[in-house]
């Protein structure tokens, strides 16, 4: 089992998981805001960059390609 830490928010998943599998798993379906409003996975494999997020301080990183690391801290992006 792993630990992330969401906006402040934790999230429990297992090993393996994409950031975004533990968010989905965990019921959410949005981590960053846009012009367009509030988005999540849509390619769900790396080409539309709508998943982004900052992890451990590192901005612009694919939720639904970075597995999850016990003890990440993730924050949302507000991009226009
Ligand atoms: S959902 Fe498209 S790159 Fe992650």
């Amino acid at each position: 089992m792993i630990r992330i830490t969401v906006d402040d928010e934790r999230f429990e998943g297992r090993d393996g998981q994409t950031i975004a599998g533990v968010l989905i798993g965990a019921g959410r379906i949005a981590w960053r805001t846009a012009q367009t409003g509030e988005r999540g996975v849509f390619c769900g494999i790396g080409v539309c960059h709508d998943c982004l997020v900052t992890v451990n301080g590192l901005s612009g990183v694919r939720a639904c390609q970075r597995a999850a690391s016990d003890g990440d801290v993730i924050e949302r992006e507000v991009r226009a």
